[in-house]
């Protein structure tokens, strides 16, 4: 199967000349039509900027994403408008992604405008309306201000924006993290369906461990901009090969320290970027860093789990 999403050796810097740092250092991915990459790892380690990279929001300086066909890394105005048709981003904050000036019908139609022109008005307002109940909110929202709904109410209008335009994939940054968990357990269901229904692909940025196994097939595990391991949830989550998966498993599990409330910043440094924070340091870890390999399901970044 030729992969939806293909991103190779992508790096996103901030700052400039020698001072700059790689906030996504050599990631490389695929991701198929249909099917959930989850993105996990501490505040920090990545995950964000990957995003950003992918969807051309900040110009990778190094790497190669390609969606659905065609090349977006390199591609400009109209063009990138025209090669990110298919792609959407939902973000963390549902209220601060809605632009307060806008009523709910004037977002959720905004895609349609760019990517539509030449939709009659009558037919948008029908599109909006639609699209908005099939998130579960009805026409009575239409005229409404983000200020008036409540933060579920806001994601789903966010959600009902990225998805007017049915697109094969769509890039979600925590999309549940600041909301109620019953408001979260519905907003998860609901990408769930527009996933069975549309055949949607996600790339689903997370730090809670137990919506990985809910939403994805397959995960990468990132620690300052690095890919640590990937490969497919069930398979990772029952047996990892990484110190870092194992770490933020366990952390998970015990609820001693949450993945995001260590910082994983990133740093320039010639060997295993684990080193410093890893039980199974040897002493080639601090010169020469792993490369991604392949295990049994999936891949990993460690010297001790190519050898084992
Ligand atoms: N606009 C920016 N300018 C400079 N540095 C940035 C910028 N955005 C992110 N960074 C840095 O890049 C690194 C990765 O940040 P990023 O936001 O991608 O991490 P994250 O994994 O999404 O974290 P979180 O879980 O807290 O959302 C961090 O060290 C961060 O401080
Ligand atoms: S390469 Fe070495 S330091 Fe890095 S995770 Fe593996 S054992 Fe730990
Ligand atoms: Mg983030």
């Amino acid at each position: 199967m030729t992969a939806l999403l293909k991103v190779t050796d992508l790096v996103v810097r901030y700052g400039l000349g020698g001072r700059a740092v790689a906030a996504v250092d050599r990631v490389s991915f695929a991701l198929n039509a249909g099917e959930t990459l989850a993105v996990v790892g501490e505040s920090g380690s990545g995950k964000s900027s990957l995003a950003r990279g992918v969807a051309q929001l900040v110009r990778p300086h190094a790497g190669i994403v390609q969606f659905d066909g065609t090349l977006l890394t390199g591609a400009k105005g109209s063009r990138l408008v025209q090669a990110r048709r298919g792609l959407a981003m939902v973000f963390q904050d549902p209220v601060a992604s809605l632009d307060p000036r806008y009523t709910v019908e004037e977002s959720v139609a905004e895609p349609l405008r760019v990517h539509s022109p030449r939709l009659k008005s009558h037919e948008r307002h029908q599109a909006v309306v639609t699209m908005l109940s099939q998130v579960g909110l009805g026409p009575e929202y239409l005229t409404r201000y983000p200020h008036r709904l409540s933060g579920g109410q806001c994601q789903r209008v966010a959600i009902a924006r990225a998805m007017i335009t049915r697109p094969k994939l769509v890039i979600c940054d925590e999309p549940t993290s600041a909301l109620d968990v019953s408001v979260q357990a519905r907003i998860l269901l609901l990408l769930k369906q527009f996933q069975r229904e549309q055949g949607t692909a996600y790339l689903f940025i997370t730090h809670d461990l137990a919506v990985v196994r809910q939403m994805a097939t397959h995960v990468l595990v990132m620690y300052r901009g690095q890919v640590m391991e990937c490969g497919q949830v069930s398979a990772l989550w029952d047996v990892p090969r990484h110190p870092y998966t194992e770490l933020l498993l366990r952390s998970a599990r015990s609820f001693r320290v949450a993945p995001r409330e260590a910082a994983s910043s990133p740093v320039a440094h010639a060997g295993c970027v684990f080193e410093d924070r890893c039980v199974r340091a040897q002493a080639r870890c601090a010169v020469q860093a792993p490369a991604l390999l392949a295990t049994q399901g999936g891949a990993s970044a460690c010297w001790e789990a190519v050898s084992t």
